[in-house]
């Protein structure tokens, strides 16, 4: 059979994407993240996903873009950002969906905010906060970003065959395991992977309650540095 793609998790949001000629990263908060397996000097990446503009997900992005220049695929606000700290960005909006050498990129809608502060201390808005479907090799993955729970994510389910969906847990800023659960439902993957929950006080969530919630999908809960494992 062909051999798929290699997706593993590394703490909070951080998701890794091995295809066989490139390596994608997906909101790689490595410095600062203390249950993160990554080091940011060590990536060799060709591409970074940004969902939004938080520093949870944004993270290394500007450092590890730089050094292996790597594009930086975001909504557009957060594109023009980084973009003016000297990387190269390709923005995209919600709804809109591009193949690019090392896959097929769809942004979805997410309900949270986007922003971040500089040094001045003022807040910097940075558009729309989004969701992320990735495709290549046969393999379709949602990464929900930051969001609670919408009812078009029935949508996002009904048009998209999802293999394995990234659920925020943690509640406090996102779904928690209960709205998590019934995301599941409308999204219909075959496979969830709890994310975005145990990295601060705030957002402590035992995974294994999660998963006694789910029904019809495989509930894989991933240390950071696991792979999926795809059937
Ligand atoms: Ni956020
Ligand atoms: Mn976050």
């Amino acid at each position: 059979r062909d051999v798929k793609m290699k997706i593993s998790y590394h703490g909070h949001s951080v998701v890794k994407i091995q295809t066989n000629s490139h390596t994608i990263l997906i909101d790689p908060f490595i410095t600062g993240n203390e249950k993160t397996d990554l080091n940011a000097a060590e990536q060799q990446v060709d591409a970074i996903l940004l969902t939004h503009g938080h520093d949870d997900h944004v993270g290394d992005t500007v450092e590890i873009a730089k050094k292996c220049n790597a594009i930086v695929v975001a909504p557009f606000e957060l594109a023009n950002y980084i973009q003016s700290k000297g990387v190269e960005v390709h923005p995209m909006g919600i709804g809109g969906e591009r193949e690019f050498e090392f896959g097929k990129v769809k942004f979805t809608q997410a309900f949270h905010s986007s922003s971040t502060t500089n040094e001045e201390g003022q807040v910097i808005y940075l558009g729309m906060p989004t969701g992320i479907l990735f495709s290549a090799e046969g393999t379709t993955l949602y990464h929900a970003g930051d969001t609670g729970l919408f009812g078009d994510m029935k949508l996002i389910g009904d048009r998209h065959d999802i293999d394995v969906a990234f659920l925020p847990i943690g509640s406090n800023f996102t779904m928690g395991p209960e709205d998590a659960a019934y995301a599941t439902e409308l999204l219909q993957p075959k496979i969830v992977v709890p994310i975005h929950y145990n990295t601060f006080p705030p957002i402590k969530q035992d995974p294994k309650y999660f998963e006694s919630l789910v029904k019809k999908a495989e509930v894989q809960i991933l240390s950071a540095g696991e792979f999926v494992a795809l059937s």
